[in-house]
Parts: C-alpha cells; sequence; structure tokens
C-alpha cells in the first residue's frame, strides 16, 4: 500500500469515529522561538490537552510533518530518517483507553489487514507515580491482541513526555512482527535486533510533569497517538527500509544512474537530507548558522559532500529536486507552489558551501601541518572551532580530512566550544524575543494593551476561531500576526477599528491576576505558546471583552491609549495575515 493511501485510509477511519480532520501545522512552528521544529502530532495542540477549547471539538486527527534531529548522524543506516510524517488522533478530554485501543486494534487489522499474530503491544509496568496499566493489557485483550503478545514495560519504553517539562502519561506502543528470526530465546519488542518493528504509540495523557519533575492529574484524560508514516509503508510493502518505498525510491535511483562511486549509505543520505531540505524550506525555513537556519544548512552541507563521495556533478540537485516536488506533490501540494524557492535556496547553499570547502581546506591545512611541526598528533578542538567559526567548515569534515593525513582531532574541546556558542546565540534569540513582545517604555505599554484589544476584536469580526500568531512593538508602531483565511474587506478593517476605539472610549479597567496555569486555560484565557510560561502566570483582563495569559505590561485603563488606526493589513504567511497599526 503506497504511503499516501495509508494516510488516506487512517483519516478516513477516523472521521468515521467522530473525529474532526484538522490540517498538519507547518515544520516550522508558528512564531514559537521555543522549539526548532515540530518533532510530533501533539506539539501544536499543547494548550488543547491542558484544557483549551479546540474549535473542532474533542475529537481530532491529522497528518502532521516533523522533524527530528537527534539521530542526524545515523542517517544512512537502513532506517533512521529526519523528516517524517506522523498521522494522528487525539481525544481532548473524550475517549480514553478502551475505546482507544479498541480503534487502533481495528485500523490495524480490518483497514490495514494486518494479521493479528504479526502484532504485539507493550504497556506501561507501573511505578511510585503512576499504577501498572492493567486496564490497557485488558482492553489490549478484550480486542483480540493474542495471549503472550503483552510486555510490560517502565517509564524508559513506556512513558511518553515531550522534553523535561509538560503534559505526558504511561503510553501503550504497538509492534509489528517482520518475521525475521529471533536474535536470542529472550529477543521481545524492546529489542532492536529488527524483528519487531514499533508501528505505533498511543499516550493516555492525563498527567503533567513539572520541572521539578513532580506529576500532578491533568484536568481532562486525553489520548495523544502517532504512527509513523514511512515506517508504516515500509512494513506494509514488505521492503527492508524506508529508502525502498515509493516515496524514495526515483530519487534513489537516480542517484544510481549518476553516481561514479556506489556507496549505500551516502545514496540514503543524500535522498533523506534533500527531502528534509525541501520540506523544510517550504515551510519558510532558510539555511543561516544559528538554530533551525544550522540544522538546514547542515542538511544540505552534508548531503554535497556525500554527493561528491558519489562523484556526482552538483548541477544535478536541481534535477532531483524536481523529481522529488514531482513525486511527493500529491502529498505535499505546497511543494510545487514553493518550487522555485526551494530549487533557489538549496543551489545558492550549495555554491556558498563549494567556496567555503575550497577555501576551508586551505586553511585547514595550514592548521594542520602547524599541528605537526608542533610535534602533535591531534589537531586542537579550538582549530577546528575557529575553521568552523571563522571559514564555516564543517567540524566533520575537519575531522574526516584529519584523518585521511593519519590526524586526530580533539572533538571533545571542539563540542564544549560549540555547546558555549550556541548557548550564546541561543540566549541572543530569546532576549530577541523578549524585546519584541514586552518592551516597557510608556508607548510601548499602550501597544501593548491595544494588542489584546485588537486580538479581542478580530475574533468578533473574523471569528472566534482567529488567534494570535505573532507580534511585534516599538515605539512606533504595533504588527500583529493572527490566523484567517482571506484578506480583509475595507468594510471588515474599519469594523475592527471602530471596536478597539470604542472599547478605548468606554475607559475599560484593565486588570491583573495570578494563577496556576490549568487555572488559567480553564478560565477560558487566551494564550499563544502555553508551554513557555511558568507555572504560576498572569492573566490580564480588559473589562470583559478581553483575558489573556501575558506577563505585560498594561495600562490600567484602555482610555489612556489614545486613537488606534490600522495602517496595513497584508499576508505574512499562508493563512497567516499580518496588521500594522499606530496609536495617535
Ligand atoms: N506523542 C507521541 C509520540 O510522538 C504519540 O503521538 O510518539
Amino acid at each position: 500500500m503506497k504511503a499516501i493511501d495509508i494516510r488516506n485510509k487512517y483519516l478516513k477511519f477516523f472521521e468515521g469515529k467522530g473525529h474532526k480532520v484538522i490540517p498538519s501545522a507547518p515544520l516550522i512552528p508558528e512564531n514559537d522561538p521555543s522549539v526548532l521544529f515540530t518533532t510530533a502530532g501533539m506539539q501544536p495542540l499543547v494548550p488543547y490537552l491542558l484544557g483549551q477549547k479546540h474549535p473542532e471539538g474533542t475529537r481530532l486527527t491529522d497528518y502532521q510533518k516533523c522533524l527530528r534531529t537527534n539521530d542526524i548522524d545515523e542517517v544512512g543506516d537502513n532506517r533512521h530518517l529526519t523528516y517524517f510524517e506522523m498521522l494522528g488522533n487525539w481525544s481532548l478530554g473524550d475517549y480514553f483507553k478502551e475505546e482507544s485501543i479498541q480503534m487502533s486494534f481495528d485500523f490495524l487489522t480490518k483497514e490495514l489487514q494486518i494479521p493479528v499474530e504479526k502484532l504485539s503491544v507493550t504497556v506501561f509496568a507501573g511505578d511510585k507515580d503512576c499504577p501498572r496499566d492493567e486496564k490497557a493489557a485488558e482492553c489490549w485483550k478484550k480486542a483480540g491482541i493474542l495471549d503472550g503478545h503483552i510486555y510490560y514495560y517502565g517509564k524508559d519504553d513506556n512513558w511518553w513526555i515531550a522534553g523535561e517539562e509538560g503534559p505526558c502519561g504511561p503510553d501503550t506502543e504497538m509492534f509489528y512482527d517482520t518475521g525475521k528470526p529471533a536474535c536470542s530465546p529472550d529477543c521481545q519488542p524492546s529489542c532492536d535486533c529488527g524483528k519487531y518493528v514499533e508501528i505505533w504509540n498511543n499516550v493516555f495523557m492525563e498527567y503533567f510533569k513539572d520541572k521539578d519533575g513532580k506529576y500532578t492529574k491533568l484536568s481532562q484524560q486525553n489520548v495523544d497517538t502517532g504512527l509513523g508514516l514511512e515506517r508504516m509503508a515500509m512494513l506494509l510493502q514488505g521492503v527492508d527500509t524506508p529508502f525502498d518505498t515509493e516515496l524514495f525510491k526515483p530519487v534513489m535511483e537516480k542517484l544510481e544512474q549518476l553516481q561514479k562511486v556506489d556507496i549505500i549509505e551516502s545514496r540514503r543520505i543524500v535522498a533523506e537530507h534533500l527531502r528534509s531540505s525541501i520540506m523544510i524550506i517550504s515551510d519558510g525555513g532558510k539555511p543561516s548558522n544559528v538554530d533551525r537556519g544550522y540544522v538546514l544548512r547542515r542538511l544540505i552541507r552534508r548531503m554535497v559532500r556525500h554527493m561528491n563521495k558519489l562523484q556526482i556533478d552538483l548541477v544535478e540537485i536541481s534535477t532531483l529536486i524536481e523529481i522529488y516536488i514531482q513525486n511527493l506533490k500529491e502529498m505535499y501540494p505546497e511543494l510545487e507552489k514553493n518550487k522555485e524557492i526551494i530549487i533557489n535556496t538549496i543551489v545558492e547553499e550549495k555554491d556558498k558551501f563549494v567556496k567555503t570547502l575550497v577555501h576551508g581546506e586551505k586553511e585547514f591545512i595550514k592548521a594542520m601541518n602547524n599541528s605537526k611541526s608542533e610535534g602533535k598528533a591531534k589537531i586542537d578542538g579550538n582549530v577546528v572551532f575557529k575553521l568552523y567559526d571563522t571559514y564555516g567548515f564543517p567540524p566533520e569534515v575537519t575531522k574526516e580530512l584529519a584523518e585521511e593525513n593519519n590526524m586526530e582531532v580533539d572533538m571533545k574541546e571542539f563540542n564544549e566550544l560549540f555547546k558555549a556558542h550556541q548557548e550564546k546565540s541561543r540566549q541572543g534569540s530569546t532576549q530577541k524575543f523578549k524585546g519584541g513582545l514586552a518592551g516597557n517604555s510608556e508607548i510601548e505599554t499602550k501597544y501593548h494593551t491595544a494588542t489584546h484589544l485588537l486580538n479581542a476584536a478580530l475574533k468578533l469580526v473574523v471569528g472566534p476561531d482567529t488567534h494570535q500568531r505573532g507580534s511585534n512593538i516599538t515605539t512606533e508602531r504595533m504588527r500583529f500576526d493572527f490566523n484567517c483565511d482571506h484578506k480583509l474587506t475595507d468594510e471588515e478593517k474599519q469594523k475592527v477599528e471602530e471596536i478597539v476605539n470604542q472599547w478605548i472610549k468606554e475607559d475599560l479597567a484593565v486588570t491583573v491576576k495570578e494563577m496556576t496555569k490549568e487555572e488559567a486555560l480553564k478560565s477560558g484565557a487566551e494564550c499563544m505558546f502555553i508551554e513557555k510560561y511558568p507555572d504560576i502566570v498572569t492573566v490580564y483582563s480588559i473589562g470583559d471583552i478581553s483575558k489573556e495569559l501575558c506577563g505585560g505590561p498594561h495600562v490600567k485603563h484602555t482610555a489612556e491609549i489614545g486613537t488606534f488606526k490600522i495602517k496595513k493589513e497584508e499576508a505574512s504567511s499562508a493563512g497567516i495575515r499580518r496588521i500594522k497599526a499606530v496609536i495617535i
């Protein structure tokens, strides 16, 4: 079964079970600098898992574009991917273990027709924070999982949380038996010999872990599930790697045709990194030296190096991109639309890198000869860092070149320097972000309160599902991004302006209250990035027209603001509009 058919079957199945199909959020979280990329389907849904009401209801399903970069260096083997698609279904305080397990079982055995003998499941063994999940095991038995196919594991295997803090809970994972011989008599789903492949994860998200490691119950019992599409396609097609599925095959075959040297790992790296780069750029990513941009830069550079290893002419990059877009456009129609920017960005970055390689190699030879003349067998980490920092020469290339010259490199020292450098740029960008939102001169304070009024007015004029997606304030103007599928009409703009000015005239009181994050969400307070707030938050209310989680500062009475005027309304990115406004 082709990946797109698995996706369609999934969404249709869950739609049939009362779920609303919601669109994939972009790979780059909108206006959220706290995470680099969307790494799981639940990520854009965190506020709703914590209790905020979702406009589409309590049963949702989607396909989500995801990128995980922790295993970037493993790509090239037979299974690791950076970009992948996650199919998911959610209960936001609706159904729980029994219905979730029954639906998963039915989807696997009836829709995908996986024989039940091939399925094993794992459930949480229990510990001091949460009891053994007998309920999940019982539900699996009732659904039809065979005796001896249910395993109990601890937190390492059967507990899910994104990072260190946040909504979490015990999970139950489903495994597919590939039919390969067991590696030992003890071979179990937790073994990574390749016999068992994890296919789906249902998280029973009813806890919240705070930054001190304490677990409390959430206000509602949620279900969060994730099924890796590439992996499922591979298993259902009976092939050994995702690279053998139709998702990668045309590009893998083209690489085989073009290569002068046959290295399977390099072909996979080129194919994988190129697909991820295409997806990132299509969702607005640009190469740079920090954060997201650096991930993209690394992907493109690693791809170029492996094309060099395969001795493929780098002009072929555009052909490979064309093949991908042709191949994936049915799944991701946005690729075709963004084709030009995708090709231009990758080709430009490739050109820069080629120059860097030539220049950096000269500098490397100098540095290596210096080290040799000092009688060293190892190149210092600060030399590797300098090559990287000054000439953009990638540390992994330094390492490879050193090895070719029988030298070692002090990667430990390099990694320490690199970490310190990253921390510095991270702090820099947090600072920038804070500055944009919370400047506190008198005029900025006025703009800040006007932002809340605008947010509330847009909900009345455009619709209740309109939410803030970003904001930026200077002493000269305010900028406000919000989701909206159309250009505002003149009447709409005028109406928004009138409402805001009416509220200003009414001289509404601005009040502030401290409460827990959960209480805040329960009280219906609006919030853009819930995960970024501490456990105790401040909620600002303006009369009874607006209530938002916010760090402030704000004016005390709306009449202090002056007159609000919209200067411009324009597109910001797909589905996001931007208003520029001033106070006069
Ligand atoms: N959040 C869980 C995961 O990523 C289930 O979707 O595995």
